[in-house]
């Protein structure tokens, strides 16, 4: 797709022609392109009205019904920030009162749009052009929001942020263009300054505009937290997405904190202020409770188990590998509660055994602080990952007081 056939996608006829197909369906895609060559679209808008069709189908999942009113690329869709997340994120700016922001890779305009929407004017560029046409066409229903080609280090800071009341968004590229992986994804990067644009970079914006946020790999370091800033940690349905970082007006509360997203159910956050700075930690087998608490992946990687601890009056089972142990049967909102039923050094003939007994076919496996080939250690358990007709457990391979430890906990 190039930037012109963009345009006549955003043009009123390629709307029109956009409206008209039918849902995705790969059985009749075929047909509607056939349907589309008749009608006289020529090759490159009938492949990309197909693919427009396919995507959209694809972003149900992040923009639900708002798909049908968007473009996309398929790089664009895969790195865009899915709807929740981005209300999240636009919401920290509206609050902040800025009238404008300056998306510096905007993308297919996710994020752009979300903010956009509350009010905030945004003017957004993306290195790529077909993606930046493709995040202005989105940017339609907001006049004064745009998007153009454009390189984030151009940016020029105004005199006056604070004045004119201007935030900066960045969400840096964590793909390398053109460098598939096996699985036909772009490869990933992980290092903060093979980013683009950097994390370097975005640190020197920073230092001119006070408003800045930016979006960061879950495995962004603590220590790279800078200072006065908020890191959030946000997950939705229990997936742990990003972390981002807040400067100046944005920042809610200082330090390291999560934020629990998911259908259906109110957001969550959790900060330093709720956690105990240290931990208690269970030294063997006989100080494990009845019961077994597992944070929400945000919440762990944000360095929050304390919170946790103070939550339910119990203690870490092993130093950072993220479950906690307790006899309080407590409700936790950013924590899975386990029933324990059994403990035992791990031995897999002696959980073998004890599975046995009780006629459980199906297991669930959770290993932390634990080496083991899972296939391998099924095959000497003789179970499956669903029960058939025999009972199910979760079987949680750690350790306790150093050693490797089995817990056969149920969900409660
Ligand atoms: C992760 S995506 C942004 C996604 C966007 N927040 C959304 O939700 O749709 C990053 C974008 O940055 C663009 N990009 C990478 N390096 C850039 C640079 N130096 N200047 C401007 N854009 C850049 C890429 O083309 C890509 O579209």
């Amino acid at each position: 797709m190039d930037v012109s056939t963009v345009r006549w996608l955003s043009s009123p006829r390629g709307w029109a022609a956009l409206r008209d197909l039918p849902a995705y369906d790969p059985a009749t895609e075929l047909a509607t392109q056939q349907r589309l060559r008749a009608a006289g679209h020529p090759a490159e808008q009938v492949a990309a009205l197909l693919l427009q069709s396919r995507l959209r189908a694809r972003a149900r999942d992040k923009f639900a019904e708002f798909a049908d009113g968007m473009l996309f690329t398929p790089d664009g869709l895969e790195q865009s920030t899915r709807l929740e997340l981005s209300a999240s994120h636009a919401g920290r700016y509206a609050a902040a009162s800025l009238a404008t922001v300056h998306d510096l890779g905007c993308g297919i305009g996710s994020d752009a749009m979300a903010m956009s929407a509350l009010g905030v004017t945004v003017l957004g560029v993306d290195s790529d052009p077909v993606t930046a046409a493709v995040a202005d066409a989105n940017l339609r229903p907001w006049p004064d929001s745009r998007a153009r080609p454009g390189i984030a280090q151009d940016f020029d800071p105004p005199a006056d942020p604070i004045h004119a009341r201007v935030g900066v968004w960045l969400d840096p590229a964590r793909r390398t263009p053109g460098v598939a992986d096996v699985a036909g994804r772009t490869r990933r990067i992980f290092r903060l300054d093979e980013m683009s644009p950097p994390w370097s970079y975005v640190r020197a914006v920073a230092t001119f505009v006070p408003a800045v946020g930016v979006k960061l790999p879950p495995s962004f370091p603590h220590d790279e937290v800078p200072l006065g800033c908020e890191a959030q940690w946000t997950s939705y349905a229990g997936d742990l997405l990003e972390c981002a970082v807040w400067w100046g007006p944005l920042v809610r509360r200082e330090g390291r904190t999560a934020l629990l997203l998911g259908p259906g159910r109110a957001p969550v956050e959790v900060d330093q202020t709720m956690a105990e700075e240290t931990t208690g930690l269970a030294r063997a087998l006989s100080d494990l409770g009845p019961w077994l608490y597992e944070p929400d992946h945000a919440v762990t990687r944000a360095g929050l188990l304390g919170a946790v601890t103070a939550a339910t009056g119990g203690v870490e089972v092993d130093s950072g590998l993220g479950y906690v142990t307790s006899d309080r049967h407590a409700e936790v909102a950013f924590a899975r509660r386990y029933a324990v039923k059994e403990v035992m050094p791990f031995n897999a003939k002696a959980v073998r055994a004890w599975l046995r007994a009780r006629g459980i076919t199906g297991v669930t496996i959770k290993k932390r602080g634990i080496r083991l080939d899972e296939d391998q250690l099924r095959r000497q358990l003789g179970v499956g990952r669903k029960a058939g007709s025999g009972g199910q457990v979760t079987l949680v391979l750690t350790r306790v007081g150093g050693s490797p430890a089995a817990i056969v906990v149920e969900p409660a």
